[in-house]
């Protein structure tokens, strides 16, 4: 049988449409987010993509006490724990740092805590390309996402040969509120339920690292692969 799934920012629309995807295959998801009440209506279109269960918790990435409740007070370990919590081009530098790294990261490395003890499972980051190279548009944001690619990689690495897989989502610009008024080339922008179905597919086939779509792996390698010199004079944004 399939197992649970838990939703770290339960209410984002990236999270929210991996949850509709594996609610398909009939399994229980349990949605974790700052504010539950606004999740009612996400709940009833949860069970009619045909969830076991759905529960709600509340939860914020920021209270590092409130990861340790959250699992403690589960029924049982899920299966499957994706981290979907992030914070985009926000004037608070600090904020947005904690948001989209130090809470992230704090909040992985606890769950794989937990799926280790309980015979292991999956860790899912949604990280972002904006992480494999600070841009002269909203590093901080980037540097962040980096830092926390970073991170599931060491976890990746540590993990190896146990029973806990760790992956790492890295999409290109999703429509999503989280970056609604900025204009993105239409072939660029994906939906939530593109990302949602390569997760679901790389999990199925055990992959670890996948690009959303598939073409920013290559374009981010070249990206990298860039001289410093000709990589300012770019301005890619
Ligand atoms: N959209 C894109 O273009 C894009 C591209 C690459 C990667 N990503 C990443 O994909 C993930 C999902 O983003 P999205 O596009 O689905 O945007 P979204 O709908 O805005 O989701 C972001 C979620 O983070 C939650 N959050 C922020 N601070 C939190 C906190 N302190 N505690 C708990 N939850 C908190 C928000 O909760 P509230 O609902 O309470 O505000 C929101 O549900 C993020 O990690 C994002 O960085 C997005």
């Amino acid at each position: 049988m399939s197992g649970d799934v838990l939703i770290l920012g339960g209410g984002s629309e990236i999270g929210l449409a991996l949850a509709r995807a594996w609610a398909g295959e009939g399994r229980t998801i349990r949605l974790a987010a700052r504010q539950t009440a606004r999740l009612a209506p996400e709940i009833e279109r949860l069970r009619a993509s045909g969830a076991a269960e759905v529960t709600t918790h509340e939860w914020d990435v920021l209270d590092a006490g409130s990861t340790t409740r959250l699992f403690d007070g589960l029924p049982r370990t899920p299966e499957i724990v994706v981290m979907a919590v992030g914070l985009y081009d926000h004037p608070d530098c600090d904020l947005l740092m904690r948001s989209n790294f130090n809470g992230p990261a704090l909040a992985v490395e606890a769950a794989a805590r937990y799926l280790g003890a309980s015979g292991g499972g999956w860790i899912v980051g949604i990280s972002s390309v904006a992480g494999d190279r600070g841009r002269a548009s909203n590093y901080p944001y980037g540097a962040a996402k980096a830092g926390f690619t970073a991170w599931l990689s060491g976890l990746r690495a540590r993990l190896h040969g146990k029973s806990v897989r760790v992956m790492t989502v890295k999409p290109g610009p999703v429509a999503t509120r989280m970056i609604a008024g900025r204009s993105v080339p239409a072939p660029l922008l994906c939906s939530a339920d593109r990302v949602a179905s390569a997760v679901v597919a790389a999990h199925r086939a055990g992959r670890e690292v996948v690009y959303v779509p598939w073409f920013w792996r290559p374009i981010m390698a070249a990206v990298r692969a860039l001289p410093e010199p000709l990589f300012k004079r770019l301005r890619l944004g």
